[in-house]
């Protein structure tokens, strides 16, 4: 069996890997040449741990290919003795000027890629879309596949986090198939069957299994990232009570936590959610619902709002720290990415946080161990330093807003020589207060009673 994987991105290029990984001939494709030269050559576009080492792998043995022509679709997948495999891993982002998902990438490439299918083969899609999406591209596949062509779609949306790629996408906690015909149907159809011999390997390590139809398996994705959404949301909106009534936020979530129907994931209080994925699904879930007129879904714009607002309140507490005023004095900032383990920037609160500090006029300095180039480009307004302690020389604040580990071994001590006043605000709350305190600092995080 041979698997090709359309669209090159985060998801694209950790499904053709662990695809070879998991021992299959696979040809990703994608439009940017650069891309796809910089891929064949075995090297990743952007940082993702473990990734790196699994595509020079099955570059170097010629199991894992790339191209930018779906011709070589067509002459890979008829040298398959035994089925071909076509994922959809386009990117869907918001667009321009509308909280709609984009789709234009994902209708270009079914257009494009479907001339090219031959005799009986599946078509995966992967990518986030608004519900109604895959009887969308059943019609277009219909409407472009060339005679003796009869491609089955199934929806398999993708559950993986950046930072956690591989291992989300060789041990995800399930696996959702959406099918044209009714779920359940048996014999079961051979698109599903070719399907759950890709994933043998994972399913057979104990993943679960939920066939369902089209429109339940795209609305699982959108409901997942929604609620993970209104779960950080929820709790940094108690850290605002907590901050009024002199309780610490940290401590209630981790009792919520031991409740076993709350559970401790996504319950960490800090500066908010941001990345490619949650903010602007929870947008278009919002937008979707409100297309089909139900009201049920509007608490999802204060989610939204309450994300923003924890922002602002991270921006204030900065000032607060450094006397109610931050014009001229320099703030070091640590971490630009969305997350730690990745050098993503797209919607990251770390540098919305900078980039609010800056325009209330303080001189921001900003590190982090993986996103600079990127962050350089996005904000050439900011100042960059090479490593944290560097950022914080002449520091009236510190800002930690990406939980990366390097920052949780900064000594404290050796950092009360370099800056100018010893202010640390802890926007991901991890960092140990005591041990700040115990040289000196001034500790504050959102939600927390301020410590020194
Ligand atoms: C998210 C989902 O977790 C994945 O399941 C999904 O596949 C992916 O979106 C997607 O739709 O493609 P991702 O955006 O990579 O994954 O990263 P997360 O680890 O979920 O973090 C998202 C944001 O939430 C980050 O800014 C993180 O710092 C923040 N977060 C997370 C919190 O503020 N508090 C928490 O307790 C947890």
């Amino acid at each position: 069996m041979r698997i090709t994987v359309i669209g090159l991105g985060y998801l694209g290029v950790t499904h053709a890997a662990c695809m070879a990984e998991l021992g299959f001939e696979v040809l990703g494709l994608d439009s940017d040449a650069e891309r796809v030269a910089m891929l064949s050559a075995g090297s990743l576009p952007f940082y993702e741990p473990g990734l790196s080492e699994l595509v020079s792998t099955h570059t170097a043995t010629g199991r894992l290919r790339f191209t930018t022509s779906y011709a070589d679709i067509a002459e890979f997948g008829a040298a398959a003795s035994d089925g071909v495999v076509h994922f959809l891993c386009v990117g869907t982002p918001q667009q321009a000027h509308s909280e709609d998902a984009d789709l234009s990438s994902l209708f270009s490439a079914v257009e494009r890629l479907t001339p090219h299918l031959v005799g009986r083969c599946v078509v995966v899609g992967k990518s986030t879309v608004p519900v109604g999406t895959a009887a969308d591209v059943v019609e277009l596949l219909a409407a472009h596949a060339p005679a003796g062509a009869d491609p089955e779609l199934i929806w398999n949306p993708e559950f993986l986090r950046e930072g956690n790629a591989v291992r989300d996408t060789l041990r995800p906690d399930r696996i959702v198939f959406g099918v044209r015909e009714r779920p359940g149907r048996e014999p079961e159809s051979e698109g599903l069957r070719l399907l759950r011999r890709v994933y043998a390997e994972v399913i057979a390590a104990g993943v679960p299994v939920v066939v369902t139809d089209y429109a339940t398996a795209e609305l699982v994705k959108v409901s997942a990232n929604a609620f993970l959404s209104t779960k950080i949301s929820f709790l940094n909106a108690v850290a605002e009570v907590c901050e009024v009534t002199g309780a610490d936020v940290k401590q209630l979530a981790e009792a919520l936590a031991h409740d076993r129907r709350i559970g401790g994931g996504y319950l960490s209080p800090g500066i908010g959610f941001g990345g490619g994925c949650l903010p602007k699904d929870l947008r278009a879930f919002a937008a979707t619902a409100e297309k089909l007129g139900l009201e049920s879904l509007g608490f999802l714009r204060s989610i939204d709002a309450i994300n923003l607002a924890t922002r602002r309140r991270a921006v204030s507490l900065t000032v607060e720290a450094c006397g109610g005023d931050v014009a001229d004095k320099r703030i070091a900032v640590w971490g630009a990415a969305f997350k730690p383990d990745s050098d993503d920037i797209r919607d990251s609160p770390a540098l919305w946080i900078a980039a609010a500090l800056h325009d209330v006029g303080a001189t921001v300095v900003v590190y982090d161990p993986q996103a600079m180039d990127k962050a350089r480009k996005a904000h050439p307004q900011l100042s960059y330093a090479d490593s944290a302690t560097d950022a914080a020389v002449g520091a009236h604040a510190i800002v930690h807003l990406t939980e990366w580990d390097e920052f949780r071994h900064v000594s404290p001590r050796a950092l009360s020589e370099v800056v100018h006043a010893r202010n640390i605000v802890d926007g991901r709350n991890v960092l140990d207060a005591r041990d700040w305190c115990a040289h000196g600092w001034t500790y504050r995080a959102l939600g927390r009673p301020v410590v020194s």
